[in-house]
């Protein structure tokens, strides 16, 4: 699998479709796959939603509830829910045509359990621009009318429709904006309240691949204005969603309830540069946890956060719970973590910096093979780092070991909350301002925690460890 699709909440489910190619585990003639929970976490798969078809196969896209039944393929009653994707159409792309990729529609009149393709698609032909894909659409309240951004090379264009099968192109955006080392694909757009300020924003958020701050895929975003024509961006300076290497293609989810009123992401966990050689057997590739978005406003500039949602923290395993003590270390220091599965844990530190001589400190994770993750800050450089050097099986790419590194100012405080599953680490530090995922392939699981400073010694205020249960039946 690759990129999430669809995402949107219906009926008390949330639906996380997927780039999906059933039949192999490297990329390949792409289907939407399909999973749907009541709660982000727990998630049961069913079949196939979307199979490629005489137009192409099904590449990325988004999905809506059509509530006032602006397309007619369901009633106010009973709204449709509508996919619109890009049509990939192999046999085009071969042929040195430049018009392979186009948009189309599909819909559910049975909580997205079966679809039926649009007859006239598709409703966006390709105008002769190669790399035309990922729609991203949503109803925008102000104009009354329907929004698409899609990737358009390294940039994105806005269109507008009032009823998703007719499209009329507003502008573009980005040529002098952001980064631009690769192409541009799955952009999302929305509006986001800044907390603490009575002001809403619209927040872009555009993946890029090659480009990305540590090498390969990432994803960027701006904060702006939106009239339904337009975006104006604040500023046109580079800001990344997640400094790790694996968050890629990352969106959110439509229709969560006022009630509600997250703003939820989840990004494909890997990384175009090995996605399709990593060591994983029958299945390759998952996702990010869901994650919650805020905009925050600090010294001039709105920025986003991220933080695992809240339904998370029910999987914490009650028995397989650990508070450690406060302490003070320098050089390496173990911190017992019996009866915790690491390869399944949440761990949450909290340090306080408040010895300027501290050159580095952090966190290790490590097996009986002496490998190591390692997770660390050096305040005098202003840098938060993850190292994968020698944290397990590397040997299937020659960029895949390696240090990535991230601007970060922690202050006198450094609280670091740390997700580990069989083959990734996901890293939120100071409730969500930096975060870094990164897969990882450990050959023995890690079983010890180790805390390490140089330079003078360190205070750990309080760690919690826990277990964290299983979410498959
Ligand atoms: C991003 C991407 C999209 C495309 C899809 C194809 O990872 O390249 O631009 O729609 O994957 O699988």
């Amino acid at each position: 699998m690759n990129d999430p699709n669809g995402l949107v909440y219906s009926d008390g489910e949330y639906h996380l479709f997927y780039q999906y190619y059933p039949d192999s585990t490297v990329w390949g003639p792409m289907h939407w796959g399909h999973a749907v929970s009541t709660d982000l976490i727990h998630w049961n798969h069913l079949p196939i939603a979307l199979y490629p078809d005489s137009l192409g196969y099904i590449f990325s896209g988004s999905a809506v509830v059509d509530l006032n039944n602006t397309t007619g393929f369901g009633s106010k009653a009973q709204p449709a829910i509508v996919a619109i994707f890009t049509y990939h159409d192999p046999v085009l792309e071969k042929s040195g045509s430049n018009l392979f990729q186009s948009q189309g529609i599909a819909f559910s009149l049975d909580k997205g359990r079966t679809w039926t393709k649009y007859s006239a698609n598709p409703v966006l032909k390709n105008p002769g621009i190669r790399d035309f894909r990922d729609p991203k659409m949503f109803w925008n309240e102000n104009t009354k009318k329907w929004n698409l951004i899609m990737a358009v090379y390294d940039r994105v264009h806005i269109y507008s429709s009032p009823n998703m099968k007719e499209w009329t192109f507003e502008s573009e955006f980005g040529m002098v904006a952001g980064a631009h080392g690769g192409v541009w694909e799955c952009p999302d757009l929305f509006p986001l309240k800044a907390e603490g300020a009575e002001i809403t924003k619209w927040v872009m958020l555009v993946s890029i691949n090659p480009g990305g701050p540590n090498g390969g895929s990432a994803t960027q975003y701006f904060t702006g204005e939106f009239d339904g024509h337009r975006f104006i961006p604040d500023n046109t300076s580079v800001k990344w969603i997640d400094w790790g290497r694996d968050n890629y293609a990352g969106v959110t989810w439509s229709n969560i309830p006022g009630s509600d009123g997250r703003r939820i992401f989840i990004g494909w966990m890997s990384n175009w540069q090995y996605a399709n050689v990593v060591p994983t057997a029958v299945w390759r590739s998952s996702n990010t946890i869901p994650r919650e978005l805020s905009l925050k406003y600090q010294e001039g500039q709105y920025f986003l956060t991220s933080i695992p949602v809240r339904e998370f923290a029910d999987l914490r395993s009650k028995s397989e719970a650990l508070i450690i003590k406060p302490q003070s270390f320098s050089g390496e220091k173990e911190i017992p973590s019996d009866g915790i599965s690491l390869m399944q844990s949440e761990l949450l530190f909290d340090f306080s910096l408040s010895d300027a001589s501290v050159d580095s400190l952090g966190i290790i994770l490590e097996n009986i093979n002496k490998e190591r993750f390692i997770i660390g800050y050096v305040p005098a450089l202003k840098q938060f780092y993850t190292d994968r050097r020698a944290a397990g099986n590397s040997g299937f790419s020659k960029v895949f070991a390696g240090i990535s590194t991230a601007p970060f100012i922690a202050g006198n405080e450094l609280k670091i909350q740390v997700l580990v599953d069989a083959s990734s680490v996901e890293l939120f530090v100071n409730g969500g301002k930096l975060v870094m995922t990164s897969i990882v392939f450990p050959t023995e699981k890690y079983t010890r925690v180790k805390l390490f400073s140089n330079g003078a010694e360190v205070t750990l205020n309080k760690a919690e460890f826990y277990s964290i249960e299983r979410i498959w039946p």
